[in-house]
């Protein structure tokens, strides 16, 4: 995709449905009795591995143009996989069906893409083995491909390391299947979609916040059956992120982004665009299903500087590419620090976020858990090499609308994991 400078982004746009909470549905509409119906799922790549897996389990998911319906069959229906699970290019679903597999009474393997395969999985083995699941690295470097085979589970309290909901969120499902309480307690909250949905499905499933500390507890019990809900599943932070930096950073413009999830373990995005002055208003703010939504109102600013740190880090650890681009733009020095968990994700995104930056002109120094960007240095158009993560493409396409000369976005059909329609999307503000 090649990309120039523009003006005057202006109009009234949606974004797809939430990643994170599109897996679950499925995930959690498997498992569950009796019929589950998606509206507003994402059809992107991450979500349609999801489906696949759910399928060759032996799930019936029927997928139509504005829902999509899964044929639950009850905690104990899944049927054993007839060939290995193809978790594509996503580390949601590997994580977290993983949880779910170490339930089961039968044998399945898992493996996906490239940069799928060489990310790391000891987070979920090793409390996974705690709790007397059979779940091995078939290559021994702690990556995919996975082997799960039957294991008879017992709860566990797990202190986990890092604030991870894929991993916190594996060891919750397995506690579906343990024999007593199985509690996870992170360093800081992150994303909390499977505690909110689990429990809408009928799971005895709690949270804890310490008082004194940032640290959070979510403790589930066994359960007998879940039942299938209706899901509304609202617009993606995470995809609205790139047309608020862009309605921020391109000059004389005004969008109006509706229906976008807000939950405030997601949206430390928008504490960071007021931080560093961005004109943001949220409109119609509303609850769905237990997840709070709104209309998000974008406005041309002059951003400034900031730092991002500590507990704020997981609820943008998907933003910091755009944030990063953001900084770029902004007057001052920006720095982003305790974000190590960036080098784990679809690329290191340290290393491709700060090399991007630099060949646009950027002064950008890499750190080891984050970034330092002094801004306000003009952006030139550069050769953006993605190494096919979707949220480089999309962030070094904000960066490309602000920039002199042309961009090229090497392997932007990335953009598919998450968002088909992104460019679409962009056509409808020109
Ligand atoms: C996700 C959790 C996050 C996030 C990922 C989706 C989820 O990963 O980066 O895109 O749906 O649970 P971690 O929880 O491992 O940080």
């Amino acid at each position: 995709m090649e990309l120039c400078s523009i003006n005057g982004l202006k109009g009234t746009i949606t974004v797809p449905g939430d990643k994170s909470i599109s897996h679950r549905s499925i995930m959690f509409g498997s498992i569950a009795k009796g019929i589950t119906e998606v509206e507003n799922f994402l059809k992107g790549a991450d979500c349609r591995a999801t489906i696949q897996c759910f399928r060759t389990l032996g799930i019936e998911i029927e997928e139509s143009k504005s829902s999509v319906l899964i044929h639950g069959k009850g905690l104990h229906g899944l049927m054993p996989p007839t060939h290995i699970l193809d978790v594509g290019n996503s580390g949601t679903t590997t994580r977290l069906l993983s949880g779910i597999l170490a339930g089961q009474p039968f044998d399945s393997k898992l493996s996906g893409d490239a940069s799928l395969n060489a990310r790391p999985m000891k987070r979920i083995i090793e409390p996974l083995t705690q709790m007397g699941a059979n779940i091995s690295s078939i290559l021994r470097n702690d990556c995919a491909p996975l082997y799960i085979t039957p294991g008879n589970l017992h709860g566990i309290h797990y202190n986990s390391p890092v604030a991870s909901a894929q991993v916190k969120s594996c060891i919750l499902l397995a506690g579906l299947y343990a024999d007593s309480e199985t509690s996870v307690t992170e360093p800081s909250l992150s994303r909390n979609h499977t505690e909110l949905m689990l429990k809408e499905f009928g799971a005895d499933i709690r949270s804890t916040h310490a008082l004194s500390s940032t640290q959070a507890t979510a403790s589930i019990l066994p359960c007998t059956e879940l039942y299938g809900q209706h899901i509304l599943v609202p617009g993606d932070i995470s995809s609205a992120a790139y047309f608020i930096a862009a309605g921020l950073l391109v000059p004389d413009s005004e969008i109006l982004i509706q229906n976008v999830g807000i939950n405030p373990t997601r949206a430390g995005l928008l504490k960071v665009c007021e931080d560093m002055g961005g004109d943001i208003t949220l409109l119609n703010e509303r609850t769905q299903a237990g997840e709070p939504i709104a209309d998000i109102l974008v406005r041309t600013s002059t951003l400034h500087s900031t730092t991002i740190e500590g507990d704020i880090i997981p609820a943008l650890i998907d933003e910091i590419p755009v944030i990063a681009v953001m900084a770029a733009a902004a007057e001052g020095t920006t720095i982003i620090r305790d974000a190590a968990e960036l080098k784990v994700k679809e690329s290191d995104r340290i290393e491709t976020v700060t090399d991007n930056l630099l060949s646009m002109g950027c002064n950008v120094t890499a750190t080891e858990d984050g970034m330092i960007i002094r801004g306000g240095c003009p952006l030139k158009g550069a050769v953006i090499h993605t190494l096919f993560d979707h949220r480089i493409a999309m962030a070094f396409s904000i960066a490309a609308l602000i920039a002199d000369g042309n961009t090229k976005i090497l392997d932007s059909k990335c953009i598919d994991i998450s968002y088909p329609e992104f460019y679409d999307t962009f056509e409808k503000l020109l």
